[in-house]
C-alpha cells in the first residue's frame, strides 16, 4: 500500500516495510532518511522519538506508519534549519540545554505542540509537559528555562 501524507510541508509517499511498520523507521529509512526523530526505548516510554503529526507530539516508535495516510508529519527538520533556526532550537542552544544531546529532538518537539497550545506557559506548566521526557544527563531545568526563553521570543 502507498501512503500519502505531508512530510515537512512537503507531498510525501512511501512504502511501508510491514503493515505495522513503526513510524519512526519509515522516517529515519530512506528515502527520508531524517535524524532528527531518535531511537530511544521503542516502547514510547522515553520521548526521544517524538514528531508532530497534525501539529500534536507523537511517539513516533509506536505509531504505525500506516495511519499518517493524509497525515501532516513535521519532524525536527521541518521545524527550523541550521540558517534559520525555530525560536526552540535557538533557545535550546542559547541556553546550552543538552548534554549528549539525545533527548533534545524529543524535548523540542514535544515544547513545540506545548508552545502552539499554550503561547506562555507558566514554569510548572513547562514541567509537566516535559514530565514524559526523559533524559538521562539530568538536563531538565536548562531545557525548562530555554522553553521559556523561546516562549518569551515567540511572543514578541
Ligand atoms: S523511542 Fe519512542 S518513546 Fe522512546
Ligand atoms: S542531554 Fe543527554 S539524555 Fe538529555
Amino acid at each position: 500500500m502507498t501512503l500519502r501524507f505531508t512530510l515537512n510541508g512537503r507531498p510525501a509517499e512511501a512504502e511501508p516495510a510491514a503493515p505495522d511498520q513503526p513510524l519512526l523507521y519509515l522516517l529515519r529509512e530512506e528515502p527520508f532518511a531524517l535524524n532528527g526523530p531518535r531511537f530511544g526505548c521503542g516502547l514510547a516510554q522515553c520521548g526521544a522519538c517524538t514528531v508532530l503529526i497534525d501539529g500534536r507530539a507523537v511517539r513516533s516508535c509506536s505509531y504505525p506508519a500506516e495511519a499518517v495516510e493524509g497525515q501532516s508529519v513535521t519532524t525536527l527538520e521541518g521545524l527550523g534549519t541550521k540558517e534559520s533556526p525555530h525560536p526552540l532550537q535557538a533557545a535550546f542552544n542559547a541556553e546550552g540545554a543538552g548534554q549528549c544531546g539525545y533527548c533534545s529532538n524529543g524535548m523540542i518537539m514535544q515544547s513545540a505542540d506545548l508552545l502552539s497550545q499554550n503561547r506562555r506557559p507558566s514554569e510548572s506548566e513547562i514541567k509537566e509537559a516535559l514530565a514524559r521526557n526523559l533524559c538521562r544527563c539530568g538536563g531538565h531545568n536548562r531545557m525548562v528555562a530555554a522553553v521559556a526563553r523561546a516562549a518569551a521570543a515567540m511572543a514578541g
